[in-house]
This record gives structure tokens, C-alpha cells and sequence, in this order.
């Protein structure tokens, strides 16, 4: 299928869910307020591949990213890391709550895919 739809009413908030697209882990997840705050507030200028959250985002609460680890493919862990957000075990990079990387050999943040909200409880992917 080269599009999905995804429910966000069944993804609670503080969780990641995975669903797969196009052959690929693609991540919801579902931020808390603290998360929105904290990614919000970054220095752009510290990051390797500076993004601001917004620029990420269509809608705070939601991140939705790819689950393929830029440095060499693998799937990260949700809410692990030192950054909170996702660790890659491959070889230890870690990404943030906007799956921004911030540590470890990745040489880019997670990539986000095209999407549009259908309504305020489903979001079309693809
Ligand atoms: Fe993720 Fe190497 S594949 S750190």
C-alpha cells in the first residue's frame, strides 16, 4: 500500500507506535506537553542537522517519522536514549522527541514522510 491511515485516538499519549509502510517502520508517536515544551526550546544552532521542531511537526502533539536509524538502517527503540526520544543499538545514535539526532554516528534526524491530517483523529501517510 502506498498509503495508511492511522487512527491516533488508539495511540496514547507518552507512546510510540510503529506501523509499516512501504516496507518500513514508520513511528506515531503521540508527545507529551513536557516533550512539545522541551523540543520547542532547543538551540537549532547545536544540532548536526539543525531543524526546529516546528518545522517538523503539523501538529505538536504528533510526531510521525520513519523508523529507519540514518547511519545505517536499523530500527531505533522508542522513549530511549539519553535525548528521550529514540536510541538506535546498532552503534548508539541518539535521536530526540522530534527524532532529531543529537548523539552517536547517524549523520541525519529521522526522516519525516509526507502526511495530512484526514480529521482531528486520523492522519493519511503516503
Ligand atoms: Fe543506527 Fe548505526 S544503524 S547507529
Amino acid at each position: 500500500l502506498s498509503k495508511i491511515e492511522v487512527k491516533l485516538s488508539d495511540i496514547p499519549e507518552g507512546k510510540n507506535m510503529t506501523f509499516k509502510w512501504r516496507g518500513k517502520p514508520l513511528f506515531v508517536r503521540h508527545r507529551t506537553e513536557k516533550e512539545i515544551a522541551s523540543e520547542a526550546e532547543v538551540n537549532v544552532a547545536e544540532l548536526r542537522d539543525p531543524q526546529h521542531d516546528l518545522d517538523r511537526v503539523q501538529n505538536p502533539k504528533w510526531i510521525i517519522v520513519l523508523g529507519v536509524c540514518t547511519h545505517l538502517g536499523c530500527v531505533p527503540i522508542a522513549n530511549a536514549g539519553d535525548y528521550g526520544g529514540y536510541y538506535c543499538p546498532c552503534h548508539g545514535s541518539h535521536y530526540d522527541a522530534s527524532g532529531r539526532i543529537r548523539k552517536g554516528p547517524a549523520p541525519l534526524n529521522l526522516e519525516v514522510p509526507f502526511y495530512e491530517f484526514a480529521d482531528d483523529d486520523n492522519v493519511i501517510v503516503g
